[in-house]
C-alpha cells in the first residue's frame, strides 16, 4: 500500500498503525513505508527524550518482586490496539525502571555513557541490518569494519601480520583466545593433531592456562565450553596491588610442566574488572617466550589506553601478545555491543574458519572476496564497527582518550577522598578508574559485623535508588566497588558518592544496637 494515498487527516501514528491492521507486510521497512519509519523513530526519540529529561536518580529502587508483578497479566498473543499504547507498556516495563549509566550516582560495573554520534550509527545500521559474515551481505560494511581491525591492531602495535574481527564483547574475544591457543597447543603437543578437526586428542585434560585471581571468569568458562574445564584454568597470585605475580606464575607454570600438564597459555589482563590493576606484560611476555605458550591479553576495560596520549605507557607490553580482547562498549564510550578480537598473526584465525558452500564457499578466498565470517564464531552479524567508525570520524580519538583520562583522574581523586574521610579501608590504589573499600569506622574490628554493615549500604543505597554502586569480596570480605565510566562526572561528584556511602553506613549503625543486629537484618 503507498503511504502517499493516505488521507491526510489521519495522523501520521495512526495512519502506520492502520496499515498495520490491515496488512502486516506494511509494517516492513521499505522504500514504501518511508513516512511510516519517520514516524517511529520520532516517537522513540520523544520517549527517550521525555524519559531522560526527567530521570533524576540512576534507578527507581523498585524491587524484583515488585516489578514482576506488572508482567503476570500480560498476554503477548494479544496485540496492543496502537502503538502509542505499546509504547506506554514500554514506559511501563522498562523505562520508568531501567538503570541509567549516564546518571552522576551510577558507578557500579563497567557500563560507560554512550557517544550520542554512536546513537546516530545505531540508528542506520539497525535499519538496513546488514549482516557481517559475508561480502555480498555487507559491501563497504565489510572495508569499514576491517579498516577499524587494522587501526586497533596498529595502536595495540601487533605488526603487519594482524587481524581480528568484531566480536559482541569481551567474552566472546577470550573464548576466540582460549579456542586458538587450545588448537594450536594440540597441534604442538600432538602433531599433527588438528583439533578442529578431530576434536580433543586423548591427553586434553592436561592442557592448563594460567589466569591471575583477579581476572575474569569468563575464562574459566572458555575452558568449560573448549571442554577443558574450569579446573584447566590456574589462578595465579597476585601482588597488593592485584597485579599477576610474576614469579608466582613462573611457579606455577613450573609445577604444571613438573607434573606432566600441558601449559597452553596465559591470559594477561590489562584492567581487571573489580580493581583495574594491569598486568606486568612484559614480564608475562617474557615467561610466554620461555615457555612457548599463547599470551592472551584481555584488555577488555584498560583498551581505552589505546588513544591515550597521557597514560598509554600503562600498556606497554601488550604488542607482544599472540591475541587482544578490546571492548569498545567499555572504554570508548560505545553502545553495547561493540566489542573486537585481534590476533599478532592472522594465519591463526584459520582455526575458526568453516566454509559453506551456500555462504563462504573456498573458491571465495582465490577470487579474494574477503568474507569477515571465515574469522568469526559468529554467522548473522551486526554492524557494530559502524558506532565505532562515527566515533572517531567526527570525535576523534585524541578525544575518547582523552574522555578515559579523565577517568583516571577522577579514580585519584575518589581514592584521596576515601582516604582522607578516615572511615574507609582501600583495597588498593587504582590504576584505571575503579575504587574497592569497605565503610570501616575505628571502633568497629568485628569482621562479620563489618560484611553486613557494608552489604547494607550497598541495599540501602539501590534500595531508594539513590545511588547504584557494586560490591566484591576481597581476601573473603565484603567490600564495596565504585566503577568510575562517566568522564562527565567532576571530582565533587565522586566526593559526593563518598560522603554518601558514609551518612549511609553511619545511619545503619545508629539505627541497629550493634552490628550484629545488622547482621541479622542482611
Ligand atoms: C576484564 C574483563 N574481561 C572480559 C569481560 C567480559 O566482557 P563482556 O561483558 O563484554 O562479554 C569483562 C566484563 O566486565 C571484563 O571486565
Amino acid at each position: 500500500m503507498n503511504m502517499s494515498s493516505t488521507p491526510t487527516a489521519i495522523t501520521s501514528l495512526a495512519r502506520s498503525v492502520l496499515f498495520d491492521a490491515i496488512d502486516a507486510r506494511d509494517g516492513l521497512f521499505n522504500d514504501r513505508n518511508l513516512s511510516s519509519y519517520d514516524d517511529y523513530l520520532c516517537a522513540a526519540r520523544d520517549r527517550v527524550v521525555r524519559t531522560i529529561a526527567a530521570v533524576d536518580r540512576p534507578f527507581s529502587g523498585i524491587a524484583p518482586a515488585e516489578l514482576a508483578k506488572r508482567f503476570v497479566d500480560i498476554d503477548l498473543d494479544e496485540r496492543l490496539p496502537d502503538v502509542e499504547q505499546a509504547l506506554d507498556e514500554v514506559d511501563a516495563l522498562y523505562l520508568r525502571d531501567a538503570v541509567y549509566f549516564h546518571h552522576p550516582r551510577y558507578a557500579a560495573h563497567l557500563n560507560c555513557p554512550v557517544l550520542n554520534v554512536a546513537l546516530l550509527a545505531e540508528t542506520m545500521l539497525s535499519a538496513v541490518n546488514t549482516s557481517m559474515d559475508t561480502w555480498d551481505q555487507s559491501g563497504g560494511a565489510t572495508f569499514m569494519e576491517q579498516k577499524l581491525i587494522d587501526w586497533t591492531a596498529a595502536r595495540i602495535g601487533l605488526g603487519t601480520t594482524a587481524d581480528g574481527v568484531f566480536t559482541s564483547g569481551g567474552t566472546q574475544s577470550n573464548l576466540m583466545a582460549m579456542l586458538l591457543a587450545r588448537d594450536n597447543a594440540c597441534i604442538a603437543r600432538a602433531e599433527p593433531h588438528v583439533a578442529k578437526h578431530k576434536g580433543l586428542p586423548a591427553d586434553f585434560h592436561r592442557l592448563r592456562i594460567f589466569a591471575s585471581r583477579a581476572g575474569h571468569f569468563s575464562v574459566q568458562k572458555a575452558a568449560a565450553v573448549l571442554g577443558l574445564g574450569h579446573d584447566a584454568v590456574v589462578p595465579v597470585a597476585c601482588d597488593a596491588q592485584q597485579r599477576m605475580d610474576p614469579g608466582a606464575l613462573a611457579q606455577a607454570i613450573a609445577a604444571a610442566e613438573a607434573a606432566g600438564d600441558w601449559p597452553m597459555a596465559v591470559v594477561a589482563t590489562a584492567g581487571t574488572t573489580d580493581f583495574g590493576s594491569i598486568d606486568p606484560l612484559p614480564r608475562i611476555a617474557e615467561l610466554c617466550r620461555q615457555h612457548a605458550l599463547w599470551m592472551h591479553v584481555d584488555a577488555a576495560y584498560g583498551c581505552g589506553l589505546l588513544v591515550s596520549r597521557r597514560h598509554r605507557q600503562l600498556l606497554a607490553g601488550i604488542e607482544q601478545a599472540d591475541s587482544v580482547t578490546v571492548d569498545y562498549h567499555k572504554s570508548f564510550f560505545q553502545p553495547v555491543s561493540c566489542g573486537a578480537f585481534l590476533v599478532r598473526d592472522r594465519r591463526q584465525l584459520a582455526h575458526l574458519t568453516f566454509h559453506a558452500d551456500y555462504l563462504n564457499p573456498s573458491s571465495n578466498v582465490a577470487e579474494g572476496i574477503p568474507n569477515l565470517v571465515d574469522k568469526s564464531l559468529q554467522t548473522t552479524r551486526r554492524f557494530d564497527a559502524l558506532k565505532l567508525w562515527m566515533s572517531l570520524r567526527v570525535v576523534g580519538a585524541d578525544a575518547i582518550g582523552e574522555l578515559f583520562d579523565r577517568l583516571l583522574a577522577l579514580a585519584r581523586s575518589g581514592h584521596a577522598s576515601l582516604l582522607q574521610q578516615g572511615c574507609f579501608e582501600l583495597a588498593h590504589a587504582p590504576q584505571l578508574s575503579t575504587l574497592v573499600f569497605r565503610f570501616r569506622p575505628d571502633h568497629l574490628a568485628d569482621d562479620a559485623g563489618l560484611d553486613a554493615l557494608n552489604r547494607q549500604i550497598r541495599r540501602e543505597l539501590a534500595r531508594n535508588g539513590e545511588a547504584i554502586i557494586a560490591a566484591t569480596r576481597v581476601s573473603g570480605r565484603q567490600y564495596l566497588k565504585f566503577t568510575l565510566l562517566n568522564p562527565q562526572l567532576e571530582s565533587a561528584d565522586v566526593d559526593a558518592l563518598v560522603m554518601l556511602v558514609r551518612r549511609t553506613g553511619e545511619r545503619l549503625l545508629a539505627a541497629a544496637a550493634t552490628p550484629l543486629r545488622l547482621g541479622e537484618q542482611a
